[in-house]
């Protein structure tokens, strides 16, 4: 059975696409790669620095200097990997509501979309990987082997996102995460660069009223059909 080399994986915010992509990897044995993860640490870079989202020139300025390292989880508390800025564990810091609400903002950005899909295409070449994000698809890695695009509703993905939150011990409430989820939804597809958007020959998986199983089994049966296939 020929192995694939790599999968795409993109959609909308808080669509279970790392928390599938991770246990796909895993079963795989293959890298798994978050690459909103970039955008979320060049966010919070900016603001802990005093910055302003609406700033482009330092958005580009810090994409472009960035010190960002990811490593296997060193703890059990909800995290997929370690996130490192400047080697300094900012592995929740990246997901606050501050974060939420401008990183759509600064992953329009030109540069900073520049500074940093050189490095995510060169790891996806490497092969052996999952990647995830919003144009992985269309623009990182085109040549990708399979390519999902995973969706569901914002109401769904909204209830998602507040109880993975409240399992954390960073509850945040249901209207607001409603309304930032809608708000990045919106930037991330009406914006010139790089918009959010199934490629052409992706595969659409809705995953409204179905579980993670359910969702993973389907996921591993499209990398099994496309191995036989190849
Ligand atoms: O996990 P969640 O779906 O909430 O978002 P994320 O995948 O961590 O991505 C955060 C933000 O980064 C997105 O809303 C996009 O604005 C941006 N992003 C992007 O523009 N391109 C990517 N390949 C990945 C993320």
């Amino acid at each position: 059975m020929p192995l694939l080399n790599s999968i795409a994986i993109d959609g909308p915010a808080a669509s279970g696409k790392s928390t599938l992509a991770k246990r796909l990897a895993d079963a795989l044995d293959y890298l798994f790669f978050d690459t909103g993860v970039m955008y979320r640490a060049v966010t919070y870079a900016v603001l802990a620095q005093g910055g302003d989202a609406g700033d482009e020139a330092l958005c580009t300025r810090v994409a472009e200097g960035l010190d960002i390292d990811v490593q296997p989880a060193s703890q059990t508390d909800g995290r997929q990997a370690d996130v490192l800025i400047d080697g300094r564990d900012c592995t929740w810091e990246i997901r606050q509501p501050q974060v939420d609400a401008s990183v759509s903002i600064v992953a329009a950005y030109p540069g900073v979309r520049q500074a940093l899909t050189g490095p995510q295409r060169r790891i996806g070449l490497r092969g052996r990987v999952v990647m995830v994000g919003r144009d992985i698809g269309t623009v990182v890695l085109p040549e990708a082997d399979l390519k999902i695009y995973l969706d569901a509703s914002v109401a769904e993905r909204a209830r998602r996102r507040f109880e993975e939150r409240r399992r954390s011990g960073k509850p945040e409430e249901f209207e607001r995460l409603l309304d930032s989820i809608r708000q990045r939804d919106r930037l991330d597809a009406s914006r010139d660069l790089a918009p959010l958007r199934p490629a052409e020959d992706a595969v659409i998986v809705d995953s409204d009223g179905k579980n993670a199983d359910e969702v993973f089994a389907e996921m591993l049966a499209l990398v099994e059909a496309r191995q036989d296939a190849g």
